[in-house]
């Protein structure tokens, strides 16, 4: 079987470059601030991700005033990088989400995408299934799409020249409370957003022989 050798053009570089850079970083410069522009920007790209039938299940509370930052960080269990970076980003789950059908597939129909018949179908088919479905399901659903839109979002910021951190130590009860979150939405993860004061420490992966296998997974 033929083995295909792709070429490495200048945007493979640099895509690569990207990934090899991240590091969650802890330590942000305060004095530096994101334009809502710019943050509007990095979440339109994140957003490119893709996600269970294209419903885009993920929403994103941007705290960026000094105050609300202040009032997240005992919620985040003190960690500094709540206070110093520009924004953190709570990235919540919609377990409504299938409520949008309807005019998402609308806008690929005005798109010229596909046919209104199909997108029809498609809606009846999603908001059925969704609407039905157990909550446990619903939020694997929304889980799974938040982590690549955060992970996404993550890729753009550094693209930018930014850095981040995601965050599941904070408590879940708590910021609902505090930001008055709906139980409609679930908290996915917190992602800070800056400009390192301090580099990320390296870390280590394990060898691709440790987590990937071809064909069978390993004897126990
Ligand atoms: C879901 C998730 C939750 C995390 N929670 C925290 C956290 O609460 N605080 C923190 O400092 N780092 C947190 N991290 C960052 C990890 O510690 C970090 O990604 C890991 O050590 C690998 O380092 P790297 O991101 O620099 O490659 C979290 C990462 C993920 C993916």
């Amino acid at each position: 079987m033929p083995v295909s050798q792709p070429s490495l053009t200048m945007e493979h570089q640099l895509f690569f470059d990207v990934i090899g850079e991240r590091r969650s970083v802890r330590s942000y410069d305060p004095e530096i601030k994101i334009s809502r522009e710019e943050l509007t920007d990095i979440l339109r790209q994140a957003t490119l991700a893709p996600s269970a039938a294209n419903l885009q299940p993920w929403r994103f509370l941007v705290i960026d005033s000094p105050e609300l930052k202040q009032k997240l960080h005992p919620i985040a269990f003190n960690q500094q990088q709540v206070v110093e970076a520009s924004a953190v980003i709570a990235v919540l789950g919609d377990l409504e989400c299938y409520t949008l059908a309807e005019k998402i597939y609308g806008m690929a129909v005005e798109a010229g995408y596909m046919p209104e018949e199909t997108a029809k179908s498609f809606v009846e088919r999603y908001t059925g299934m969704y609407s039905s479905m157990p909550p446990e399901a619903i939020h694997e659903k929304v889980y799974t799409d938040g982590g690549l839109v955060s992970m996404q979002l993550m890729l753009v910021a550094r693209a930018k020249g930014y850095d981040t951190v995601s965050m599941g130590g904070y408590d879940k009860q708590k910021i609902m409370e505090a930001f008055r979150i709906s139980e409609r939405y679930v908290p996915i993860m917190l992602i800070a957003i800056g400009k390192a004061a301090k580099p990320g420490h390296p870390t280590v992966r394990l060898a691709v022989d440790d987590v990937a296998f071809f064909n069978e997974m390993p004897k126990e």
